[in-house]
């Protein structure tokens, strides 16, 4: 016969069995599930980046003449790619082909390149080490103080705001690495942005050509060799 108590209690009984899987299951299986996935997609991003820099090492035979099988560049000229962030160098190589950087060797280079083949050899070079280097202490102490405080009086802002306490820069917002560069490539390139024939941060609102325009011929001396040793 049908009992109607009978019934309603097998299904509170149901319910309660479900609500109970329901409150363990944050701790069990969809904790596991957050952790498997995130270990899944890291692992997936890590391959990406190194399928990317193979072919890029494939494409860079014709840089390593200058900038070094490493990217660890081979004269003081020559800025070294090593470690360089993968955004900034696209961004650069996009703007030789687009005149906004004058050296007409460059130029000639970065025409030949598809987007791909500058995201692959820039991908490439942001997983090599840069090599150590040292500051002249005569020139470093000078600067150390602009490259920590600017030079407020004059309207200097500090590299360090942008470039970070090691030279890191920042990837997201664009900022390139300077910390271990070449002191003689950092130098000739901060007069470029200073006489305009550097324009590659038009898109950034003339970051670094306002900065560079108020910096004296010693001071860009002096931070281009703080740059070179800073660790
Ligand atoms: C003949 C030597 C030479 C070759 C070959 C060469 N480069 Fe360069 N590269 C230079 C010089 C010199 C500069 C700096 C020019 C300037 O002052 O703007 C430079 C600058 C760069 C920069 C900008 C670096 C920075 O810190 O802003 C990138 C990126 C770059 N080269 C990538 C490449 C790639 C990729 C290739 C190969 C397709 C290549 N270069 C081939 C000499 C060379
Ligand atoms: C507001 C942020 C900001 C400040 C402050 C700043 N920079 Fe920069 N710097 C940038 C950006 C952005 C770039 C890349 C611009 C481009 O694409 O040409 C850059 C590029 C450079 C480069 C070129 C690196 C290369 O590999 O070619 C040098 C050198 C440099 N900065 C030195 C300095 C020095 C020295 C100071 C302080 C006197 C300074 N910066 C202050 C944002 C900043």
């Amino acid at each position: 016969m049908y009992n109607r108590g009978a019934f309603q209690e097998e299904r509170f009984k149901i319910v309660d069995l479900s609500m109970k899987r329901f409150r363990r299951a944050p701790t069990l299986s969809v904790l596991a599930l957050a952790a498997a996935f995130a270990a899944s997609f890291f692992a997936a991003e890590l391959r990406a980046q190194q399928d990317l820099a193979a072919a890029g090492q494939q494409k860079s035979t014709t840089c390593a003449a200058c900038h070094g099988p490493d990217g660890n560049s081979v004269t003081t000229m020559w800025p070294s790619l090593a470690g360089q962030h993968t955004s900034y160098a696209v961004r650069q190589l996009q703007a030789y082909k687009d005149g906004e950087r004058a050296d007409p060797g460059m130029r000639g280079f970065a025409a030949t390149l598809s987007e791909q083949d500058m995201l692959e050899i820039s991908a490439y070079y942001a997983a090599q080490t840069i090599s150590v280097k040292g500051a002249d202490p005569a020139l470093a102490v000078r600067g150390e103080r602009i490259y920590r405080g600017g030079i407020p009086e004059r309207g200097i802002a500090a590299c360090i705001a942008c470039h970070g306490p090691r030279g890191n820069g920042n990837p997201l917002s664009g900022y390139p690495r300077i910390s271990h560069q070449h002191q003689d490539y950092l130098a000739t390139t901060l007069r470029d942005y200073q006489s305009g024939a550097r324009r590659s941060d038009a898109t950034l609102n003339q970051m670094m050509r306002n900065v560079a325009e108020l910096l004296l011929e010693d001071e860009i001396e002096a931070l281009a060799s703080y740059m070179q040793g800073l660790n």
